[in-house]
């Protein structure tokens, strides 16, 4: 029997219990305080994940679909200039756009084995069946972990490209990314490895909002979601439908914000993290960032962990840029 056919194993890296601390924790340090915030983390529950391959969808939703016409495009001579052993995807999700990266690296060299990092278990299950149906040759491995606080457990061995797709990235803030390039640069160590980044590129608040704000309120849905998370999770009692979809550009910052801006005074219960809060009407709840770039600031950012960029590719419309980075 090949093994390679049998179902993905998930390995585990987080120990007990450490979504629900985690959770606790964040909700304790972004809800007790004036400003409200979350981490979008916390939307991808298995409702989540499902709403968010929806927006994937959305012909508003440029990302996803601007990231596959580069692969279509590019693959070939991204796995050319940094061909390797093992790639490590971050964020995997549904691993949809994979194969085309794992294609373009078979044909390039010696591609052996795929892991894909995920908080997500449901997400990770529902990567696999597709994977290691056509991936008979690959050593697929599926790790569930947090990839800002435990890339020091990933495999070190061999040539390797850790792929962070999806423009994932501009969820972090500015100090979380430094902190997060740091890391992915001791991951990738000396051994010739490389990073291959997606970002979303600055564009006008007109094409930018949408994506963020689709009239068929699909992202609405899925911001709401979170509170369903808290509910489900901490016992809170929020009525998810007493909260309004809010995005806007911040002009500043350079990113999309997503809020949920409450429609009246409310009290809510969060017995999970112990904690009662207050909303006055129209007070807002940040849910979300999500920078996009310049391509100045993508190669300040890298060259502040110490990567250098050894290619840089953009769909045709320029809305979105992958870029592969290498050590130096
Ligand atoms: C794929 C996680 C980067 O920020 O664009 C989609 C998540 N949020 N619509 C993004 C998201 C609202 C998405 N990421």
């Amino acid at each position: 029997m090949n093994p390679s056919k049998t179902a993905l194993e998930i390995v585990h890296h987080l120990p007990p219990h450490y979504l629900e601390r985690t959770l606790r924790e964040d909700v304790r340090a972004g809800l007790g305080k004036p400003a409200k915030t979350l981490p979008p983390k916390w939307f991808y529950d298995q409702r989540g994940s499902e709403l968010f391959e929806q927006i994937t969808q959305l012909p508003e939703y440029f990302p996803t679909r601007a990231e596959r016409r580069i692969l279509e495009d590019h693959a070939r001579e991204m796995a050319g200039t940094s061909p390797a052993e093992t790639l490590i995807e971050l964020g995997s999700g549904s691993s949809r756009k994979t194969p085309l990266l794992l294609d373009a690296l078979m044909d390039a060299g010696d591609l052996r084995s795929y892991v894909a990092v995920d908080v997500s278990d449901s997400a990770l299950t529902g990567a696999n069946s597709e994977l290691s149906r056509n991936y008979s040759d690959l050593t697929l491995q599926a790790v569930a972990a947090d990839f800002e606080s435990q890339l020091q457990l990933l495999p070190k061995d061999g040539r390797r490209m850790v792929a962070f797709l999806g423009g994932t990235i501009g969820n972090l803030e500015p100090d979380a990314r430094a902190q997060f390039l740091i890391q992915v640069r001791e991951l990738l160590g000396q051994a010739g490895g490389s990073l291959l980044l997606g970002t979303g590129l600055v564009q006008p608040p007109e094409i930018l909002i949408p994506a963020y704000d689709d009239p068929s309120g699909v992202t609405a849905d899925f911001n709401r979601n979170v509170l369903r998370v808290l509910n489900a999770e901490l016992g809170a009692d929020f009525d998810v439908e007493a909260f309004e979809h809010v995005a806007v550009w911040n002009e500043a910052e350079e990113w999309i914000e997503m809020r949920l801006r409450a429609t009246r005074a409310m009290y809510v219960q969060l017995p999970g993290a112990g904690l009662e809060i207050h909303f006055d009407q129209s007070e807002d709840l940040r849910t979300e960032v999500s920078a996009k770039f310049r391509p100045e600031r993508i190669e300040a950012e890298l060259a502040a962990a110490q990567l250098t960029i050894a290619g840089q590719w953009t769909d045709p419309d320029k809305r979105y840029a992958m870029t592969l980075a290498e050590p130096f």
